[in-house]
């Protein structure tokens, strides 16, 4: 699958079959996240990998917004240390990009739980102390995101995008006069 069929055909994935990913696929997701690039090359980021259902069950707890949790076959969460680098929150987003679109050209879907939170300090602390508190998660790394992947149960709509005029502007910032 070339690139721009992956990046079409994305969307988020909230049913996921009961089915484990085979392991030589687990291990391709996580070359995929090695390769991921980092400003200035830093290690800002790092990813646990979880497969264990009664783990998942307890991770989607994190926030009331990854109920689909429950039903992937791996969970990615992504942590970054701000100590580390600046760019640690573009760093770990990018990954989880990159990712995506692998798990499109592999056939699966993905589901994207932000868990860090940057207008809300003691929402965000409660959130990532729950996933801080089932994964060992060192207080020094900030709990970004944590990711679904398996097989789709549905097969998604295609996406309603917003109009091009909406989201592109070149040269300059600008938007069409109000009619
Ligand atoms: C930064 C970010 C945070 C998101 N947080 C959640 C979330 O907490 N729970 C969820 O179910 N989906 C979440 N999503 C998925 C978006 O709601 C979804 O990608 C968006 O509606 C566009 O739909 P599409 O991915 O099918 O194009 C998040 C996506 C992004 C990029």
């Amino acid at each position: 699958m070339k690139v721009i069929e992956a990046i079409e055909r994305r969307r988020e994935t909230g049913r996921f079959q009961s089915k484990a990913l085979p392991e030589e696929t687990v291990q391709l997701l996580a070359h995929v996240l090695q390769l991921a690039p980092t400003g200035n090359n830093a290690l800002s980021r790092e990813f646990i990998l979880v497969r264990d259902s009664t783990r998942l069950q307890t991770l989607a707890e994190t926030t009331p917004y990854m109920a689909w949790l429950r039903e992937a076959a791996l969970g990615v969460v992504i942590v970054a240390n701000p100590m580390v680098s600046k760019y640690w929150l573009q760093d770990a987003t990018l990954a989880g990009g990159f990712l995506w679109l692998a798990a499109v050209e592999q056939g699966l879907g993905m589901a994207w739980g932000a868990v860090y939170h940057s207008e809300d300090a003691v929402e965000s602390a409660r959130r990532e102390g729950h996933a801080r508190q089932v994964l060992h998660i060192p207080s020094e790394q900030r709990v970004v995101a944590i990711l679904g992947i398996g097989y789709p149960a549905v097969e998604p709509a295609p996406k309603k995008l917003h109009p091009r005029s909406a989201v592109i502007h070149f040269e300059s910032f600008s938007r069409p006069a109000p009619a």
